[in-house]
């Protein structure tokens, strides 16, 4: 069984998203289109992206990224723990690859993100306008308690929980899948009429070594790959692990927020697996290693 690649050359478009590196394009099934159904029914169509390496002599060689390809795996990995998360498709759209991410938004709620929200935090530094917010002033386990406290979880998986319970969910899995990138921009707060619960999860693209071309991973120890998780988008002291993260904010949820931990626990190796065989646009070389990276990032989170 191998995912399918979905052709989205006809889908129209329905809006620009002007969030983020590059402007992406919010599509939509042309029959749900023709409906006029919703935004629930929009995709982010996202290109696959390519990134720059410096080379001797000065050159510099642009090398294709995978992120279209492990936010479809982190979409399948987040399914086998149940973290609520965006619907990812792999896409291509007038011959061009990417990926498509189902909006989280349901018809009728107002989609808030979480940077504004944070604003209202007295010392909050937003980054809007920074691609790279590292250490952000404000963006940290208090805060985001805080701020969720009195919210619920996303409609539908885990709404009856509480939003930080659910956003523990979040860091764990991105402890286990090595994203290294939740900056203020990729989560986000739905509201409809006052009522406020946290947004699934989205923008997974730059985990599970996203960024490396195939040639940097040959002869390259995965183990200490996932032991260089670190923590970058949070106000966090310097050299924080993403686990030692993840784990922390376990320690500030309830019980409910703490079974995150056997979730994680619970999958079996063999499923993860059949996702990495399931997926296109991988080399055997990278599979296996995202395979040793999950095993490592899961013993680590469970022990
Ligand atoms: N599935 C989604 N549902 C709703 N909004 C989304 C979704 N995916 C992305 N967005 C919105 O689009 C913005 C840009 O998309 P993102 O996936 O973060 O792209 P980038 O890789 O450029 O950071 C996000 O910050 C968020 O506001
Ligand atoms: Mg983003």
């Amino acid at each position: 069984m191998s995912f399918s690649v979905v052709d989205v050359t006809d889908w129209p478009l329905m809006a620009e998203e002007p969030v983020g590196a590059d402007v992406k394009e919010w599509i939509c099934p042309p029959r749900a289109a023709a409906l006029a159904d919703g935004r629930e029914k929009w995709w982010l169509y996202k290109p696959a992206k390519s990134g720059i390496r410096k080379v001797r002599g000065g050159l510099e060689l642009s090398f294709r990224r995978m992120d279209d390809v492990v936010e479809r795996l982190v979409c399948e990995l987040a399914r086998l723990v149940g973290v609520p998360a965006a619907d990812v498709e792999l896409a291509s759209r007038s011959g061009v690859e990417g990926m498509i991410s189902r909006n989280v938004t349901p018809t009728g709620w107002e989609f808030q993100s979480a940077d504004i929200v944070l604003a209202g935090f007295p010392g909050y530094e937003s980054c809007a306008g920074d691609d790279r917010p590292r250490r952000r002033v404000g963006h940290n386990l208090d805060n985001i308690r805080g701020l969720l406290r009195d919210a619920g979880g996303p409609p539908g998986n885990c709404g009856n929980w509480s939003a930080f319970d659910v956003f523990v969910g979040f860091l764990t899995l991105d402890a286990w899948v090595a994203n290294t990138d939740r900056h203020a921009f990729n989560w986000a707060v739905l509201d409809r009429d006052g009522e406020r619960r946290l947004a699934a999860s989205f923008d997974h693209g730059s985990s599970l070594a996203s960024g490396q071309p195939d040639g940097d991973l040959e002869g390259r120890d995965p183990l200490s790959f996932a032991h260089g998780g670190m923590v970058t988008r949070f106000e966090a002291p310097p050299r924080t692990t993403l686990v030692e993260y993840a784990l922390l904010a376990q320690t500030m949820a309830t019980a409910q927020g703490k079974e995150w931990k056997e979730r994680v626990g619970g999958v079996k190796m063999d499923q993860v697996r059949e996702i990495l065989d399931s997926t296109p646009r991988l080399s055997v070389l990278r599979s296996n290693f995202l395979f040793e990276v999950l095993q490592e990032n899961q013993r680590r989170l469970t022990i």
